[in-house]
């Protein structure tokens, strides 16, 4: 009798001739090639799993962490285990390229059908460049640099081995005590959009079976950012409308433009965990979107829906989770563990697991993994490539255009080159905090520039001292604060919060600065010396001392490794500050949620005819917020001409063109973001105040002007309305063109079908 252990191996390799596989001499591992076309892909994916037991099947839909960088409970550290029993389909928290070829070496010599690992990472706003925190980047407006920021952080990442980046987070924030307010673009839904859309053609370019490129990742599905009281992983209860016009429009554009996958998000919407959100993941995700990449879990969110008291065990999770629509499971160990039995149970369909797995092998091939499991590691080329002289220039670049110019009273900055300058404060001799936080493989100390580097390497008059903690109330230092302060031109005091106090699980309820950061100014302060303040922050911050104490508010977020010297660039005017805010500033914590486009109510306060008391607003406070959504200043002055439309009415097959001419009337050059925002004035629901609706980055040299041109289309003006899907309705629209959100209506239009 022939033992099965030899017929075996035989069958497979007649399966593999047959199914267009080939072997590399007398082997039992298939040798694979890059699939030419959608029919090549398919059939090879079917000959594949063809051969696939249904633990390995299972196997494809599991991704565990190694014991890097762990964000939530550390389940089991098995994965080696698994990982040799081909119960593992994807590994993060894994990097380099020895470490992630180890490791892939088992995936492809030791497992029965050596299918290669997927290697997935957050690489958020940078690999080892680090570029300003994505709300930092945000505030840059400058789609072309945002998506090289994302192509460098791909070529940096995929040269170490990695194949997937869980980003760009893509949900809308608009509560600053969320802490993850910083990973994201920002409250606004279409900037949101362009931008999310950038860091996606950055990560993934327009070719996946190119080894610089990495699938990338829209996260966290859905309205994650709209949580209770901005505490993070809270409730997020919201009206169909809100989910649709505000949260679910850049997801949908991702799905457009061919993002690879989707992670789930920790939150429940309306009842309903995400994991395990038929009406998210199916209804709207598949069938409404065609979605045809895999989802992903959050952080063993499947296990999480029993704390949600939506599951009972984790089986039950995890069927909720799997027949929702998630593809795999990461961290949870469920689909691992429970899988097989609810297969057998007939509670999850063995079809519906095989459509899974089709879509995680589809993207293994399009990787070129089975072609060569190791591509993506270049033992070789890490040193030339990673913080590269190019990159930094580049994140040097990034980090400028991210700041934004709060403030700056009679034309303090920028400085001069002979300025004597008392430099104070807990972040200005910082390289730890200065890149933020989800900053992958990052070098903090001894990698990245401080302010105080960059003043050194700008030969810059000036003395230093910390005055203060971050966080800490110790007061011994402000003696020497004040003293260095007293014999200088100008104080530039570098203030904020730790990396940790932005990002996930680090909510604020307290917006201000912390520590005794706003006892230093007011001390400082009363020497009477000109002060400029720098803020490192990742999230809006309460500055309404601030402002009015200091003379200068430069906001440089967390700029990332070349940010001293963007900072140092801004101050001395070598790059002249262009950012606008992505997110509103309030003015005390007491008007969130505040964003620019809220709606009105029925006794709109501060207009004509508003009743004194009896109107929409505070006793204690204005509703307007500090800083404004767009706004930013520059060291050059613009002025806005009047707006021309080229016809006064819109249908659904014509277009309006609004022109509108921008002059450089100050002493500079510099780079103007102009905005337009339209308002529908009567809509059959109830419509925001104003949208933004289009941008435009220009450089104007000092006394030059240039006219900038607004498309508007039916397309611009569709807004959700329940049960009615996406519609456009007739009637007036008014819009003005600006450099930021707070501003008058000057023009309008109106939408009219056409009659044919
Ligand atoms: C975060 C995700 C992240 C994941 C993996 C989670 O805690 O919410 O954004 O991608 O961890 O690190």
């Amino acid at each position: 009798m022939v033992s099965k252990k030899i017929i075996y191996p035989f069958l497979l390799v007649v399966i593999f001739c047959l199914s267009g596989f080939s072997y590399s001499e007398f082997s039992i591992k298939p040798k694979y090639s890059v699939p030419n076309n959608d029919e090549d892909l398919n059939r090879r994916v079917d000959s594949l799993m063809a051969l696939m037991t249904l633990k390995e099947k299972i196997g494809q839909t599991v991704l565990y962490t190694t014991q890097f960088d762990i964000t939530g409970p550390s389940i089991d550290d098995n994965y080696l285990d698994y990982l040799r029993e081909g119960s593992l389909g994807a590994m993060f928290n894994a990097t380099g390229s020895a470490f992630t070829r180890k490791l892939q070496k088992i995936a492809v010599e030791e497992t029965r059908l050596g299918i290669p690992l997927l290697f997935g990472y957050d690489v958020i706003h940078g690999y080892k460049t680090i570029f300003p925190i994505p709300m930092g980047e945000a505030s840059s407006w400058d789609l072309e640099l945002i998506e090289k920021s994302a192509r460098i952080s791909a070529i940096e990442a995929s040269v170490e081995g990695l194949h997937w980046t869980f980003a760009p987070m893509v949900d809308v924030a608009r509560d600053p005590r969320w802490g993850r307010i910083s990973e994201g673009a920002g409250e606004d839904t279409f900037l949101c959009t362009k931008i999310s859309e950038a860091r996606v053609r950055g990560f993934q370019g327009d070719d996946l079976s190119q080894d610089n490129t990495i699938l990338a990742c829209a996260k966290h599905y859905a309205a994650y950012g709209a949580a209770q009281a901005g505490r993070d992983y809270h409730t997020v209860d919201i009206s169909e409308n809100t989910l649709r016009n505000v949260y679910l429009p850049p997801f949908e554009a991702l799905v457009k433009q061919g993002v690879a996958t989707f992670m789930t998000s920790f939150n429940e919407v309306n009842g309903v965990p995400a994991t395990g959100n038929k009406y998210l993941l199916k209804d709207i995700l598949r069938d409404e979107w065609n979605f045809d990449g895999f989802v992903v879990t959050d952080y063993t969110s499947i296990n999480e829906m029993v704390h949600h008291g939506y599951a009972k065990d984790l089986k039950h999770a995890g069927e909720l989770a799997f027949n929702a629509g998630v593809d795999m499971d990461m961290q949870g160990g469920v689909y691992l563990n429970e899988m097989e039995k609810s297969i057998e149970e007939g509670t999850i369909s063995e079809t519906q697991l095989n459509q899974s797995v089709r879509s995680i092998l589809k993207l293994k091939f399009k990787l070129g993994l089975f072609d060569d499991p190791y591509r993506y590691c270049h033992e070789d080329q890490e040193k030339e490539i990673i913080l590269s002289k190019e990159h930094l220039q580049i994140a040097r670049e990034v980090a400028q255009k991210s700041i934004v110019l709060l403030k700056n009273d009679d034309k303090i900055l920028p400085l001069k080159s002979d300025t004597k300058i008392a430099l104070i404060g807990p972040l200005a001799d910082d390289e730890f905090n200065i890149i933020g936080n989800w900053t992958a493989r990052g070098d903090r100390d001894g990698v990245a520039v401080s302010v105080k580097e960059g003043l050194e390497a700008r030969n810059s008059n000036f003395t230093f001292t910390k005055g203060c903690e971050i966080s800490s109330d110790s007061r011994s230092d402000i003696a020497n604060a004040l003293e260095i302060a007293a014999t200088s031109d100008v104080v530039v005091m570098v203030l904020g919060e730790s990396e940790r106090m932005s990002g996930e699980a680090a909510s604020r309820t307290n917006i201000k600065l912390p520590g005794i950061q706003q006892e230093l100014i007011k001390e400082i302060k009363k020497t009477g010396k000109p002060l400029v303040i720098v803020l490192m922050n990742g999230r809006p911050l309460d500055l309404s001392l601030e402002s009015e104490q200091v003379d200068a508010i430069v906001e440089a977020w967390f700029p990332g490794t070349s940010g001293g010297h963007a900072i140092v660039d801004v101050l001395f005017g070598d790059y002249n500050p262009s950012g606008k805010l992505t997110v509103t500033f309030p003015m005390t914590i007491g008007q969130i949620p505040i964003h620019y486009n809220m709606k009105n109510t029925g006794r709109p306060a501060y207009i004509k005819g508003a009743n004194e008391r009896y109107s929409s607003k505070y006793i204690d406070a204005p509703n307007k917020p500090l800083y404004p959504f767009g706004f930013g200043l520059s060291y050059t002055t613009f002025e806005y001409g009047s707006i021309s439309l080229d016809r006064e009415t819109l249908s659904e097959n014509t277009t309006i063109n609004a022109s509108i001419e921008v002059k450089n009337t100050g002493e500079y050059d510099g780079e103007e973001i102009i905005q337009l925002y339209i308002k529908d004035v009567i809509g059959s629901i109830t419509r925001p105040t104003k949208e933004l609706k289009g941008f435009k980055k220009i450089f104007l040299k000092k006394g030059e002007s240039k006219t900038v041109i607004f498309e508007i289309a039916a397309e611009d003006l569709k807004f959700y309305k329940n049960k009615s899907g996406f519609i456009n309705e007739e009637g007036k629209y008014e819009m003005f063109i600006a450099g930021n959100s707070d501003h008058e209506f000057t023009d309008s239009f109106n939408f009219i079908f056409s009659k044919i």
